[in-house]
């Protein structure tokens, strides 16, 4: 598990966030409003995804979209008549700065049609071309320090290969998951021997579910290309990246930081209250109306 300390692999530069999805679990608030857009606190949830990547060195921002979506490229784009308002008013731009993507940082490529996150990332393939890349589903977030992309970036930047983020899920909730078949851990890292898309607890290797972070080498986009329908009848990126292994080294990660599954009512709910009682000027208040209830 361990490659000889001299060893360097090409950096991750660069990110992929399919955002292209429809948020069906999530209607009517997503009924003409991206998902990503959907706020926890005071950002939504794509800036929290941005904001991660950057933090793990990542230069350009691949965001698959799709029809209805374009208000999340907008989003990082100057608001010019707001600035220039707010600028006229004698007011701070600080709080836009995050917003702002740098030149030439984000690009968008579409995904006509929702065939599979697997199909999302193929989707950004001549962006990516042939350098390692991440993966983030920003309806996973993840609050850590460092970032969880951060800490998979050291990772990789020690073993190399593919790296998936991974936590121990509930026995009854490997079908919504990508399950991995594990080898020998050491540390928080787990070798990857198999990975299996939502399989039924009766069927599943493990309880070891993959989470919305993933490094991977460009290889598994000549195995999408094969555009094979996987589990749901969707292009799966599970799929492909089952048939790097062996060809790869690949690895399951457990990062420190806490995942909020956004993509769900309950998640979404404690992950806005969560975060309220990490951030100083919202704890007492918040802790207050807790208590009171
Ligand atoms: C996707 C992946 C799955 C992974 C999950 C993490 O599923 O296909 O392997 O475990 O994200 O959030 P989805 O949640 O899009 O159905």
């Amino acid at each position: 598990m361990s490659p000889s300390p001299s060893q360097t692999f090409k950096p991750v530069r660069k990110a992929v966030f399919p955002v292209a999805g429809l948020g069906t679990r999530l209607l009517p608030a997503t009924k003409t409003m991206p998902k990503e857009m959907l706020t926890v606190i005071d950002r939504p949830l794509i800036q929290y995804a941005v904001d991660e990547a950057r933090e793990a060195g990542i230069e350009q921002l691949i965001f698959v979209t799709g029809r209805g979506k374009s208000s999340l490229v907008d989003y990082f784009d100057v608001s010019f008549e707001l600035e220039a308002t707010m600028t006229a008013k004698g007011k701070s731009l600080e709080v836009l700065e995050l917003s702002r993507a740098d030149y030439g940082e984000l690009i968008s490529v579409r995904q006509q049609q929702p065939l599979g996150l697997g199909h999302a990332v193929w989707c950004a393939r001549h962006v990516v071309g042939d350098e390692p890349f991440a993966v983030l589903l920003p309806d996973d977030l993840m609050a850590g320090t460092p970032g969880a992309l951060r800490q998979m970036v050291d990772a990789y930047n020690r073993i190399g290969g593919n790296i998936v983020c991974a936590e121990e899920v509930a026995a009854e909730k490997t079908a919504s998951y990508g399950i991995v078949t594990p080898g020998t851990s050491e540390g928080n890292l787990t070798e990857v021997l198999g990975l299996v898309e939502k399989p039924r607890p009766e069927v599943a290797p493990s309880r070891l579910g993959v989470i919305g972070r993933y490094i991977l080498q460009p290889e598994v986009m000549d195995l999408l290309d094969a555009q094979e329908p996987g589990a749901g009848g969707e292009i799966q990126l599970t799929d492909a990246m089952a048939k790097l292994i062996g060809t790869q080294p690949f690895h399951a990660v457990k990062v420190d930081a806490v995942r909020h599954d956004c993509g769900d009512r309950a998640g979404y709910v404690l992950a806005t209250l969560k975060l309220a009682m990490e951030r100083e000027d919202l704890a007492p208040l918040v802790r207050e109306a807790l208590a009171g209830l």
